[in-house]
């Protein structure tokens, strides 16, 4: 049995790739994650704003009392061992890529042009194997056009590809009005070499007795793989962009769908978090098991048998959904009526 894939020019062992998450933000997780049997594995992400708030924080510890008297600085012990917290980062992920022998694709959501090709450099050079940019970014200035939002996200895209060598995945979110055109400009415009479909969607929530509102990050079910099956189908065949496909992969029924579909790997968070990184095995022991029943013996012979332009009625893909959930409705109703 052949699991092999290849993605972002990477040959994997198998598909399954472990996605962001705080399991991924630390050198014992990563250790974990490939301990657990990841293909990749994706590490938490660097973020700008996080960064540059800490450092302000440091600078305005040290700088306490500083005011009161002339040689209170002279009299404070000096505050050492701080290094910055990119550098700090830099450095896990340094260690990370020393000690793993699966791809270690490291990640970063930046908020300057600065910070976004600065910071993609140093995980470069700190020995990361590709980079996922997060583009999460809500749009809340009225007066910026989805054209505009979208040519600011391509921009950064093209920025970073031209600062690095390594790889670059870029992960979307499911809010964007024409997910295929925007992919296909990334592919033809950025020098991207592949896309994450999708990342984790923001809920905020209103929390009923602080009267706050509050962020709900809960872990996913596979419930959530529809939208992005349905993405990956649409633009499998289409692209040369290596294809990730995220969300809601529970079991190795999930990893099957989303390879039949055309996706080249899977990123699971949700379910390690659930199961621990072990889950992965039972994963790819379920892809095998499902593969050798149906009678092939690669991945390579069932990706993308069900990509839309394979589809006898791609059209199918879409009206499918909608007829039947209409049809479920009725008959949920018809039920109700009888009972
Ligand atoms: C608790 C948690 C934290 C996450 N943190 C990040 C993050 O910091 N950056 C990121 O790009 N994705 C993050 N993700 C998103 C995952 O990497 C993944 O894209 C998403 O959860 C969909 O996969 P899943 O359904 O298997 O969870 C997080 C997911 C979870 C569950």
């Amino acid at each position: 049995m052949n699991l092999q894939t290849n993605y972002l020019g990477l040959t994997l062992a198998h598909p399954i790739v472990a996605g962001a998450s705080p399991v991924s933000a630390t050198l014992d997780g990563i250790r974990r994650l490939e301990d657990g049997g990841a293909a990749a594995i994706v590490a938490a992400p660097v973020y700008e704003e996080e960064v540059q708030a800490m450092d302000a924080a440091f600078e305005a510890a040290g700088a306490i009392g500083a005011e009161s008297h002339a040689e209170v600085t002279s009299y404070l012990p000096p505050l050492r061992g701080y290094r910055g917290a990119l550098a700090a980062h830099v450095e896990m992920i340094r260690r990370a890529a020393e000690s793993v022998s699966a791809p270690l694709i490291a990640s970063l959501n930046g908020i300057s042009r600065e910070g976004w090709t600065g910071i993609a450099a140093d995980l470069e050079e700190a020995g990361a194997a590709a980079l996922e940019l997060d583009l999460f970014h809500i749009p809340t200035d009225p007066r910026e056009t989805s054209a505009e939002v979208e040519q600011r996200l391509v921009e950064t895209v093209r920025e970073v590809c031209a600062t690095v060598k390594i790889p670059v995945a870029v992960k979307l979110s499911p809010n964007f009005t024409a997910p295929a055109h925007l992919a296909l400009d990334i592919a033809a415009t950025t020098g991207a070499s592949g896309l994450v479909l999708f990342g984790q969607r923001y809920e905020p929530d209103i929390d009923l007795e602080t009267l706050a509102f509050c962020p709900s990050l809960r872990l996913s079910t596979a419930q959530e793989i529809h939208e992005s099956l349905m993405w990956i189908a649409l633009l499998a065949g289409k692209t040369s962009l290596s294809l990730a496909a995220g969300g809601g992969v529970e079991g190795s029924a999930e990893v099957i769908k989303y390879l039949l579909a055309g996706a080249d790997v899977v990123e699971a968070a949700s379910s390690l978090l659930r199961h621990g990184p072990s889950h992965i095995k039972r994963l790819v022991e379920g892809l095998a098991e499902w593969i050798e029943a149906h009678g092939a013996t690669s991945v390579d012979e069932i990706r993308g048998r069900l990509r839309a332009d394979r589809l006898a009625d791609p059209e199918a893909l879409l009206r499918a959904q909608y007829v039947r959930s209409l049809l479920m409705e009725h008959r949920a109703l018809d039920v109700r009526r009888t009972a």
